[in-house]
């Protein structure tokens, strides 16, 4: 009786459609599936620092898609002013711009005053720049501006938006860490050292925070085409996309703590993850050190001119 079943059931047609790639409807249809999740659980306001480049203006992008009201934060005041009447047009949402350095002291204090009377459900932290090259090159002025704004300014985000949303019981903090905060990265070694604070803050919060419907969490991206290489005067080889890093990031929250976004980011962890943490260091030195050859080169050729 039950083969019977099984037999009747069996509709080679259907199984072959089943397992061509999804259409266009499919693919609408679970896009705006993923909206409407992210407006009820994350709306109606979200914030978003670093918004006017690379990952935090493809994350600013898909949450207009999705309907929720936005605060942009970065220092680029006509790039926020121009998204923001944009969005405002194309999504009929409401838009507020926020032109501040995070590397400030008073950078926190400003987030929070203008945000005060917000009802916000989602703070996503894109703000952040690297450094790179021989560590005894840098200054250290460069390095406690990069310190204030990866770590400093996030924390003190962080703290206001998590007590924000633990007292009306829903909200979501993304956290950009990245794949280089998974071990030392000579090189590049202050910038590896914020990230993997950030890394390591995002998965402590998602546990802590997750009984007062809070949603922590950390998006670990590898090397991404945005605005990033040329402030950190890297140059990189193969890159992903900043929507596919901002889709990637947007469909895990809620989901779980931690997400590498994009096929590269998987592939250059999991390849790394049986070696030996010492053994990891070095590889991604290596790689750091192709990343910033010029830099020495440049280098060598002052000494010479000298
Ligand atoms: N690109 C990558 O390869 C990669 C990989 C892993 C992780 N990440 C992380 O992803 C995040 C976003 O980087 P991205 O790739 O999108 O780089 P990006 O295109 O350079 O964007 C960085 C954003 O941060 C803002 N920002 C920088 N310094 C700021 C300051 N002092 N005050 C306020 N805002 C500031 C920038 O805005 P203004 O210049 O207008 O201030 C910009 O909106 C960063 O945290 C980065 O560490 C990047």
């Amino acid at each position: 009786m039950a083969s019977k079943t099984v037999y009747s059931n069996f509709n080679p047609i259907r199984l072959l459609a089943q397992s061509n790639p999804p259409t266009q409807e499919h693919k609408a249809t679970a896009r705006s599936h993923a909206h409407k999740r992210l407006s009820t659980r994350y709306g109606p306001w979200a914030v978003v620092t670093g918004a006017s480049s690379g990952i935090g203006r493809e994350i600013a992008l898909q949450l207009a898609k999705a309907g929720l009201n936005l605060v942009l934060v970065a220092r680029s005041q006509q790039v926020l002013e121009e998204m923001a009447a944009d969005f405002a047009t194309r999504f009929s949402i409401e838009t507020q711009v926020l032109a501040i350095d995070l590397a400030q002291e008073t950078a926190i204090g400003r987030v929070e005053a203008e945000t005060d009377d917000l009802d916000v459900g989602l703070l996503v932290a894109a703000a952040g720049f690297g450094t790179s090259g021989p560590f005894l090159n840098t200054s250290l002025d460069q390095e406690l501006d990069m310190l204030n704004v990866n770590c400093r300014a996030l924390v003190g985000h962080c703290l206001y938006f998590g007590q924000r949303f633990a007292k009306r019981g829903r909200g979501g903090i993304v956290l950009m860490s990245s794949i280089v905060g998974f071990q030392g990265l000579p090189n590049a070694a202050h910038y590896a050292a914020t990230k993997a604070y950030v890394h390591t803050l995002a998965e402590a919060l998602n546990v802590e925070l997750a009984p007062q419907g809070v949603d922590v969490l950390a998006s670990a991206p590898g090397p991404t085409n945005s605005g990033f290489a040329d402030r950190a005067d890297m140059r990189m080889g193969a890159t992903l996309k900043p929507t596919d890093v901002a889709q990637g990031t947007l469909d895990a929250l809620g989901r779980r703590a931690v997400v590498l976004p994009g096929l590269l980011s998987k592939f250059l962890t999991y390849a790394l993850i049986p070696l030996p943490r010492s053994a990891r260091v070095r590889i991604m030195g290596r790689i750091m050190h192709g990343m910033t050859k010029h830099q020495h080169t440049e280098q060598q050729l002052h000494l010479n001119k000298q």
